[in-house]
């Protein structure tokens, strides 16, 4: 199965589908296969980043199901074997209003890609979509430019993702669904507390759900002075949502990337050496030892909940061995 990371923003054209771009080419390049999917839906335009002006087949094919199979639509791209796209689909009402099966199919065809990574290009914004697709990840990157209204719908993208990923939790608990399904959520900790009046563990789940939510930020187009308002986004996520915020990087504003759109190439292969190509590839290595630390850890969870179920096993076993002989006896 393959390991999904999302790239979002809450404000549009801050950079999310260059750095998806990027980020999937470096990390084909360190020899994953890679998939990049692109679910900007209505603002689809990653091929294009890749000179595809018109590819013979996009995600509205499969959403259409026109084609079954996700992986019929991936095309190979002439810049590196190990990388495919899926290109987007354009806006239309059946895309706007995808139903519920139809996003489901389309997560349940991204997570079974014969691939290593999937990198998700996601559209600008807080619609159901684009925060549903976010959330389907294993990683959740996002990009803000050092701009005070991209780092305030930053926040709002992420205050909203947490507030999703929470009521999410609860769709299978009856009482609870009920006591938040009405209801227009502003704030985490109001969340919090109607899920802890509901019933007594509601809070403590809530709080879990919230603990393993590690959004990361890339911030872009950073020129020399902007590194306070990394520092109050990161200190408002702790303070309200609780997420915390790791950095994975700092591009910065480098028309090396202007030059490389215009060109039809990302930049890390048509200028490697520009300061953007540079931060780029510290951006991909910190991500990729992101991904590895987090699947040493699955691993480690993984064998010790095999341990703890081959003990229960043996347990059971030597209950049954001992319990047998005696209700042969009693049988008998
Ligand atoms: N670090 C950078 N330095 C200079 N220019 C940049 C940088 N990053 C992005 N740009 C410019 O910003 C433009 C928009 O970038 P991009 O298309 O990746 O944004 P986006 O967030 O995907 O936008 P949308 O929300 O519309 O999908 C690019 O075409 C490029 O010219
Ligand atoms: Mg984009």
């Amino acid at each position: 199965m393959a390991t999904i990371v999302s790239i979002a923003s809450g404000k549009g054209g801050v950079g999310k589908s260059v750095l998806a771009a990027n980020l999937a080419l470096l990390l084909a390049k360190r020899g994953k296969r890679v998939v990049l999917a692109d679910l900007d839906i209505g603002g689809a335009d990653m091929h294009i980043l890749f000179g595809l002006l018109n590819p013979p087949l996009t995600l509205t094919d499969f959403l259409n199901r026109r084609v079954e199979r996700l992986a019929d639509i991936a095309q190979a791209l002439p810049v590196h074997p190990g990388l495919t796209l899926i290109p987007g689909t354009g806006d239309t009402l059946a895309t706007a209003n995808m139903p519920h099966a139809t996003k489901k199919r389309l997560i349940r065809h991204l997570r079974e890609l014969e691939a290593d990574v999937v990198v998700v290009d996601i559209g600008a914004g807080t619609s159901y979509h684009a925060l549903d697709f976010f959330l389907m990840a294993d990683h959740h990157v996002t990009v803000a430019t050092p701009d005070p209204t991209s780092v305030l719908d930053l926040y709002r993208f992420i205050k909203l993702a947490a507030i999703r990923r929470v009521l999410s939790s609860f769709l299978s608990r009856d009482a609870m669904a009920d006591a938040l399904s009405d209801r227009d959520f502003s704030s985490v900790e109001e969340v919090l507390e109607v899920a802890g009046h509901t019933n007594e563990a509601g809070r403590a789940v809530a709080e879990a759900t919230l603990r393993t939510f590690h959004p990361a930020l890339v911030l872009n187009r950073v020129t020399g002075r902007s590194r306070v308002n990394t520092s109050v986004l990161k200190k408002l996520l702790t303070q309200y949502i609780g997420a915390s915020l790791t950095v994975l990087g700092e591009i910065p504003d480098d028309p090396a990337i202007g030059r490389a759109v215009r060109g039809y190439l990302p930049v890390v292969d048509s200028e490697p050496a520009s300061p953007a190509a540079v931060a780029l590839n510290t951006t991909a290595d910190a991500l990729a030892m992101h991904m590895e630390e987090s699947r040493r850890a699955q691993e480690d969870l993984d064998q010790a909940a095999l341990a703890a179920s081959l003990l229960v096993s043996s347990y059971d076993y030597g209950v049954h061995a001992i319990a047998q002989p005696v209700s042969v006896e009693c049988g008998g």
